[in-house]
């Protein structure tokens, strides 16, 4: 945890795909975000596949990740949707990181979720289911705005830059929300 009034916080992707439209949100996040705060993207490909086998000598990508997370003020979660639920991707990663019990680097971590979507409804299953899983990590979670880009192909242009103005406004509210969150946390 940071010991000036500066505020880091770590963005995680929910994809790992070249282009990715939650990759180019959580760029937007970094354009958006209050002065005082800094976003730094944390990208999930080295994570392995979990097994409970390997949780007391964690894999190494797995501690450097558990250490991000540990040292961020707080987390910015930026999820597709997969058939109506967040990536494995993202839940793998999420389990990694609660482990092993009584251990979890997520507990008290002040959050928030985005989300982009190839379909009309920006992700919002998605989003519910992954707020669920917040609630079993103990994170205190920035309930609005949601931001719900969908169609999201239509809300990017050639350069990746998010310029749908509804969606700059939510997200730039959002961000301010999870400032407040994380500055009323540390009090
Ligand atoms: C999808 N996509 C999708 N979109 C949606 O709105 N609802 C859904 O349930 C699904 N399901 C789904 C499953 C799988 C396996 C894939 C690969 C895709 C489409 C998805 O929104 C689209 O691929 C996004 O572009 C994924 O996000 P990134 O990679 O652009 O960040």
């Amino acid at each position: 945890m940071a010991t000036t009034n500066a505020i880091s916080i770590l963005g995680i992707p929910g994809s790992l795909r070249n282009g990715s439209y939650n990759r180019l949100l959580l760029n937007a996040a970094r354009e958006l975000m209050p002065s005082i705060a800094q976003l730094e993207v944390y990208d999930l490909a080295d994570i392995p596949i979990y097994n409970q086998d390997n949780e007391q000598a964690l894999p190494r990508s797995v501690e450097i990740f558990k250490q991000k997370i540990l040292q961020a003020d707080a987390i910015l979660f930026a999820s597709p949707e997969y058939n109506y639920s967040i990536p494995a991707v993202l839940k793998n990663a999420i389990d990694w990181a609660s482990r092993p019990m009584g251990k979890s680097a997520w507990a008290r971590k002040p959050a928030a979720v985005i989300g982009a979507s190839a379909g009309m409804l920006g992700s919002v299953r998605a989003q519910y289911h992954l707020r669920q899983v917040l609630v079993a990590l103990d994170m205190p979670t920035v309930n609005q705005p949601e931001v719900l880009v969908g169609t999201a192909r239509a809300c990017f242009d050639a350069d990746g830059r998010l310029t749908d103005a509804t969606s700059r406004d939510l997200l730039k509210r959002l961000l301010e929300n999870l400032v407040d969150l994380t500055q009323t946390h540390r009090h």
